[in-house]
């Protein structure tokens, strides 16, 4: 019977035996990948088009000023399979909605709720009340306050080029007529155009005049970039259209 001191005891014994274990755990994660069709769903719209599309320019940016002032510190961005969270938050997220995120807000920490469902749950002038002051509108709040959103200008001046990096890295904003075509067919051309990097500047000065985010047309506010955001997270899917079941393969 090899006892366990001889294995501890001995370099080369115990270097094979981990070898031979690790191995095992790898083939064990790994084989499967060979089998499966994929590990993210493909989840389409009524016509046929992708349900998940990469963010616009401004929510793009918005998405960088979340992570800029640390909102992944107290907010997680992940509703996982389990009855209490589907109760609180909705639908559990799939690996699909955060496919185009560099890197991923999933996190683990919920000093403050979720946030994977928030997009629609408030109104843009609640969130700019919130950020600006939470205890305006939420009395018990520790969220600190964001006052600076306001006042602070959005800053434009690099987002082609951070679209382009988000591109290096497999986000399909496009550069080329090849590449829009392509979004064309994948998305649609409504958000295709949103995916053209040569006129980002353009679609965020048309969505914002749009929309409005911040309740101040005069200006292109940090604010705005930021409830864009929000307002896009968890909407992009419309769960009511699918069946639970269709996405339980991949979980
Ligand atoms: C120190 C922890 C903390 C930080 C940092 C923080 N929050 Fe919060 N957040 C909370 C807490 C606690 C709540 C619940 C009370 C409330 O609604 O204010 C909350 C609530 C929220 C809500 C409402 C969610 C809902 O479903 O009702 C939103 C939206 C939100 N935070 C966004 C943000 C954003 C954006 C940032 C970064 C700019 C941020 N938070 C930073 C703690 C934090």
């Amino acid at each position: 019977m090899l006892k366990h001191e001889s294995i501890e005891t001995n370099a080369g014994l115990l270097i094979v035996l981990t070898l031979v274990a690790i191995s095992i755990g790898g083939l064990v994660e790994i084989v499967p990948l060979f089998y499966i069709k994929g590990t993210v769903e493909d989840v389409r719209k009524e016509d046929g088009t992708q349900a998940v599309r990469p963010y616009t320019p401004l929510e793009q940016l918005g998405r960088d000023i979340y992570t800029r002032e640390g909102c992944y510190n107290c907010h997680s961005q992940m509703v996982r399979p389990f009855r209490d969270e589907a109760l609180r938050y909705g639908h559990y997220s799939l690996a699909a909605e955060s496919q185009y995120d560099h890197p991923f807000q999933w996190g683990s920490k919920r000093t403050g709720p979720d946030l994977a469902r928030l997009g629609g749950k408030y109104s843009d002038a609640w969130h700019v009340q919130h950020l600006v002051r939470p205890k305006s509108v939420v009395p018990e709040s520790i969220m600190p306050n964001y006052p600076w959103l306001l006042k602070d200008e959005l800053d434009i001046s690099n987002v082609q080029a951070k679209l382009t990096a988000l591109k290096g890295v497999g986000v399909p904003y496009s550069l080329t007529t090849q590449e829009y075509d392509a979004n064309v067919k994948n998305f649609g051309e409504d958000v295709a155009k949103k995916l053209v990097i040569a006129n980002a500047e353009t679609l965020i000065a048309e969505q914002v005049e749009r929309a409005n985010y911040d309740g101040n047309p005069a200006k292109l506010s940090e604010m705005d970039a930021l409830v864009a955001y929000l307002q896009v997270l968890g909407t992009m899917i419309d769960f009511k259209k699918h069946d639970a079941a269709e996405f339980i393969e991949f979980r």
